[in-house]
């Protein structure tokens, strides 16, 4: 119509339409298909929550047979990918391996670069969902030189990661079903948020038909930020540096007011909870749990609490709306459960891929889809001649 609005951070503007999940800011209310996210943490697993999302309905029961099946066949990575780790520093941040071994999968399963021929799909999804679990433990494996674990098939998906992680040859790490539990809760409470950043990456992406693999990786990076799910890795950074100055958390919310100090709460605030973050309550409440049934007292734990309790007194964070969010709690846990501080995004990644999966296919089964290209408003110069090069100042 030949103009242009402008809504910079599209903070008023809705993308698409969506049937994949409900969210309201305000009453703080996040559902996954109709289902409120509170029913599927108590009762449900990230493997059957996965399905859920991307399928858009919950699984029979041999529908989640056939699934978890698929899931368990195609968990090892390419013996040739092991060498991958083998290029990066050891320093290398585990963010930076994902992104890149996600979209090099691609080139070990070309049949899914050619997005209309959706006869490999299942298998394609299925791929990343597992192979994203063997990539993320592999890479912990080699930051601390010890041999890689292998996906054992007996296992279920958390179990399995877990063993990844944490065994090693000379002792069996002991699957405890409490920590296992704590995992699928953590995992499904992450796997999907709606148009946030960077499923809004994987979709911007993907709307160019750009694969699977491709799209989840672009969406990888757009979560490393730590405005985004790097949060969960910097709240903890900044908990430790509460520690290490003495523990007083009213001068780090002091801080976090100033506009000058350009440092903020880390874990506080979210684009549209304008309350709780429904998924901060039933995170902090498994954290309570899981640290009692482990017999962890985390100083981090009590200063987290003391922080919110400052924060939620203090005008600036009520008139502001602004709430402990997902990632203010899940570091306590991961930290419990042995997970280094710097696999805490990549734990975020391995819940969101089934929003980032649900999100890419949704787009892609609608024939009405077109490439995303946001607009501009131009405030450059106008017409201006070339200076040749002698007679530029
Ligand atoms: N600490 C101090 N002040 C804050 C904070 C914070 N954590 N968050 C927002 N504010 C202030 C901000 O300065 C602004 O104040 P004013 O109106 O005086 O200019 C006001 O609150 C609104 O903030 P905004 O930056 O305009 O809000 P946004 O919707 O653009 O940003 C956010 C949302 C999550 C990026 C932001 O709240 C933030 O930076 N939080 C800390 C990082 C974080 O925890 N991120 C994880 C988000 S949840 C998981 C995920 O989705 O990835």
């Amino acid at each position: 119509t030949g103009y242009v609005c402008i809504d910079p951070a599209f903070v008023n503007t809705a993308s698409t339409t969506s049937s994949i999940t409900f969210l309201d800011g305000e009453k703080g209310i996040l559902r996954y298909r109709g289902i409120p996210i509170e029913q599927l943490g108590e009762k449900s697993t990230f493997v059957e929550t996965s399905y859920l999302l991307i399928y858009g309905k919950l699984p029979s029961k041999s529908e989640l047979s056939r699934f978890s099946t698929l899931l368990t066949r195609h968990s090892l990575i390419h013996e040739d990918m092991k060498r991958f780790f083998d290029g990066y520093p050891s320093t290398a941040h585990p963010m930076a391996i994902l992104s890149a071994m996600v979209l090099s999968l691609s080139s070990y399963y070309p049949e899914a670069i050619d997005v209309k021929n959706t006869e490999h799909l299942d298998i394609t999804i299925a791929r990343l969902l597992s192979k994203v679990r063997t990539i993320a433990a592999f890479s912990y494996k080699k930051s601390i030189g010890q041999p890689f674990v292998y996906p054992h098939n007996s296992l279920s998906y958390c179990a399995n990661f877990l063993n990844m992680m944490f065994s090693v040859p000379a002792e069996p790490y002991e699957i405890d079903e409490d920590i296992v539990k704590v995992l699928n809760l953590l995992l499904i409470l992450h796997a999907d948020h709606e148009q946030n950043c960077s499923t809004s990456t994987v979709r911007l992406v993907g709307s160019s038909k750009a694969n699977l693999f491709a799209s989840v990786a672009a969406g990888i990076c757009a979560l490393w930020g730590p405005l985004h799910g790097g949060a969960n890795q910097e709240v903890v950074t900044m908990l430790e540096a509460i520690r290490s100055d003495g523990g007083d958390v009213s001068k780090f919310v002091k801080l976090a007011k100033d506009k000058t100090s350009n440092f903020r709460l880390m874990g506080f605030g979210h684009r549209v909870y304008k309350n709780y973050d429904p998924r901060a309550v039933l995170i902090k409440a498994a954290a309570d749990k899981i640290l009692a049934k482990l017999g962890i007292k985390d100083p981090l734990l009590d200063i987290a609490q003391r922080l919110e309790e400052t924060a939620l007194k203090d005008p600036y964070f009520v008139e502001r709306k602004l709430y402990p969010n997902v990632d203010f709690y899940s570091g306590i846990i991961y930290r419990a459960l042995g997970f280094p501080t710097n696999m805490f995004t990549v734990m975020f990644a391995l819940g969101r891929l089934p929003g980032w999966i649900a999100h890419w296919k949704e787009m892609n089964d609608d024939p009405t889809g077109k490439i995303g290209r946001p607009r501009q408003i131009y405030t450059g110069e106008n017409a201006v001649d070339y200076t040749p090069l002698d007679e530029r100042e």
